[in-house]
């Protein structure tokens, strides 16, 4: 499917440069008061920027794509705390996701029909993680076995079992890793699609990637081919690590300079995933990518016009 078609966009904001922007003095020039706390309330600099990223996404979005005042939108949450706008018009999706060097928000173009052949499905979800190790695991295979709680017994030896010809040992994890968080990426997305919260049981939930023409998303055991289907895609790491820095970064939880996978799940009748490249999704008016200087002077323009 080409990139134009889709029932959405992406913005996504490199938040690996965050010397640019003094996080308090932005909240207060540019937030209403009452979601200053959910961006200062973190203690971690890094989750005060990666909140504010999402907070500036959101109504740049609908300024600049929905032609909303700055000052008047208002988001809600849904009981199972899923962001929702509640003024000025209800016609709108979106969601958000925060990992590593990235901040993403998938949402309704102001041209998109409304999802169409998806019954009552009007939601999207978006899931990015960064494709590494976590720190506290000593190797790939244990970070599966962790992980076995969140995925069905297929899925599992989809992970462990695979089969690369004359691939060195690091290139098999690699892929494991890969696998691992496709299936993370992709359960994540599609449970935000549905605004499910905590709670819910990903192995409830079956993406065959290994039957992936026929009948990827399975969920308590029953094909879904009238419902979701995902787009995904890599993003590079951010633009702070390629300029010869200490890669670890001096924030904690920073972004470690992997690349990260970025997955949107949508409503549609049509259920063959949509992989793309960078590239493409770029180039195609899919995926827009910010810098935090230019989102916070894209935002204050928005505001005072
Ligand atoms: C709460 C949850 C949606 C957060 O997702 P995450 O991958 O940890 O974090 P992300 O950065 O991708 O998403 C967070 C954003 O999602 C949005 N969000 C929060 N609750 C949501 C919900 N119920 N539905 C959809 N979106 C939600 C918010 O915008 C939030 O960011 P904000 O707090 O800055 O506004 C997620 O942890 C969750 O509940 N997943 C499903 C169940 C599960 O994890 N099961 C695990 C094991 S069996």
């Amino acid at each position: 499917m080409a990139a134009k078609s889709l029932p959405f966009r992406v913005w996504a904001a490199d938040v690996s440069e965050y010397g640019a922007v003094s996080v308090k003095d932005v909240v207060e020039e540019l937030l209403p008061e009452n979601e200053w706390q959910m961006v200062l309330r973190f203690v971690r600099p890094i989750d005060q920027i990666r909140a504010l990223a999402g907070k500036l996404l959101t109504r740049l979005v609908l300024s600049k794509e929905h032609g909303c005042q700055w000052d008047d939108v208002r988001i809600a949450t849904t009981p199972e705390r899923r962001p929702f706008l509640a003024h000025p018009s209800p016609n709108f999706d979106f969601n958000l996701t925060h990992d590593g060097d990235w901040v993403a928000i998938a949402f309704t173009p102001a041209t998109a029909a409304p999802f169409p052949s998806s019954g009552q499905n009007t939601q999207l979800g978006i899931d990015v993680m960064e494709i590494a190790l976590p720190h506290y695991e000593s190797s790939v295979l244990d970070f599966v076995k962790t992980m076995e709680m969140t995925m069905t017994n297929a899925e599992t030896s989809w992970v462990r079992n695979v089969a690369l010809s004359e691939s060195s040992p690091s290139d098999t994890d690699r892929e494991r890793l890969r696998r691992l968080f496709a299936l993370w990426t992709h359960k994540e997305a599609y449970t935000k699609a549905l605004g499910l919260g905590m709670g819910f049981d990903f192995r409830n939930v079956e993406l065959r990637f290994w039957d992936v023409d026929r009948n990827l998303l399975h969920v308590n055991g029953q094909l879904k081919d009238d419902a979701y289907s995902f787009m995904s895609l890599d993003l590079p790491c951010g633009g702070r690590h390629n300029l010869g820095e200490n890669t670890s970064g001096p924030l904690k939880g920073a972004g470690t300079g992997q690349g990260s996978q970025l997955v949107v799940a949508y409503p549609t009748a049509q259920q063959r995933p949509v992989p793309m490249t960078y590239k493409e999704a770029k180039e195609s008016s899919l995926l827009h990518i910010w810098n935090m200087h230019d989102l916070v002077e894209a935002s204050k323009h928005a505001k005072n016009r």
